[in-house]
């Protein structure tokens, strides 16, 4: 029987019952793979790696050590969730990293898309085989990878992603969600007591914040980015329309206009907002976010958000645009 193939008997995971069936038979399979041997996990703190952190934990415990890299480019509040979540309510075997410097001096002056992504992954690679190579012990790798990974099979998680891993760590995998797709991996979370907001996460790309910081990053930009981005999920959460819109954020271009803040000439970046719906992330429409509460986002960013002086809306579905503000 082929490992990475769903059998056609396997039930879809919708309920409760059918998810702690699931785990219990799953705590059982990585409990006699891994013996008394020790997992490491790179925790993103995105869906995938979440579940599967939790799942490990509650099969292994403290034979579990998730390394946690904080590349900078993370959305307000995430590292600090992971840490909250994963360290303190799991009693996770956690080591944070916090390598926003070393990612942010790599990225200095770097405008091009491609080159900044190739950064990011390629830093991301050696945070973690530097962490990885202080630990003694470790004979198995766990990965987030969900059904659609293998599906979709030259391995997007691999180099997609960032958290493609060192070819040379010769580790066992470990990958306990890899027959299932995105809704039962939710499923599974909820069951397994994660957090709401954590189990249904918007996507949000490997590179993170650094593809939405359009040219060379700086840090004062990236802050404010980070700041409008937390402001517009606020209020997309509070107005009803975070679970309806599929993905929604802000970016950033690199250039500043006139305007006038506190009677004061005051030259400042624009935030754009993109909102969209997909089913497949191929293609996308824009979502019809009412008028208030765009004028209500639009006050609360240029008053909040130091460095911003306009809010922007980026209408364009894709194609021809990609949702990502690139
Ligand atoms: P685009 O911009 O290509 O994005 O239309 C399609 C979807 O993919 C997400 N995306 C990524 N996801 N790692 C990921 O896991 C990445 O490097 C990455 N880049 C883009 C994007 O957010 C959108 O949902």
């Amino acid at each position: 029987m082929d490992a990475n193939k769903r059998p056609e008997s396997m039930q879809r995971i919708t309920t409760k019952e059918l998810a702690d069936a699931f785990i219990a038979e799953q705590v059982g399979l990585v409990r006699k793979q891994v013996g008394d041997g020790k997992v490491l996990l790179a925790l993103s703190g995105g869906v995938d790696s979440s579940v599967v952190a939790a799942l490990l934990i509650k099969a292994i415990g403290k034979q579990l050590v998730c390394v946690h890299v904080n590349h900078g480019l993370m959305r307000k509040g995430e590292s600090e969730q992971v840490i909250e979540v994963f360290g303190k309510e799991l009693d996770a075997n956690l080591i944070y990293v916090d390598a926003t410097d070393r990612f942010l001096g790599l990225l200095e002056g770097v405008s091009e898309p491609e080159k900044k992504r190739k950064i990011i992954g390629a830093e991301f690679i050696n945070v973690f085989d530097e962490e990885s190579r202080k630990l003694e012990g470790i004979s198995f790798l766990a990965q987030g990878t969900i059904y659609p990974d293998i599906l979709e099979s030259d391995g997007v998680k691999a180099h997609h992603n960032v958290g493609g891993l060192p070819e040379d760590m010769k580790m066992e995998l470990v990958e306990p969600v890899k027959l299932l797709y995105k809704d039962e991996v939710r499923v599974v979370g909820e069951a397994l007591g994660l957090p709401h907001a954590m189990v249904y996460r918007q996507p949000f790309p490997g590179p993170g914040l650094g593809v939405r910081c359009l040219g060379a990053i700086t840090r004062d930009r990236l802050h404010a980015l980070r700041e409008a981005d937390a402001i517009l999920r606020e209020e997309f959460d509070k107005n009803g329309l975070a679970g309806k819109v599929w993905q929604y954020f802000i970016a950033v271009p690199d250039f500043k206009s006139v305007g006038v803040k506190d009677g004061k000439r005051y030259e400042g970046w624009s935030a754009i907002i993109r909102a969209v719906n997909t089913t497949d992330a191929m293609s996308a429409t824009i979502e019809e976010i009412p008028y208030p509460l765009l004028h209500h986002i639009t006050d609360r960013i240029t008053h909040e958000v130091e460095g911003i002086n306009r809010v922007l809306m980026d209408i364009t579905p894709k194609p021809i645009g990609t949702i990502e503000f690139e």
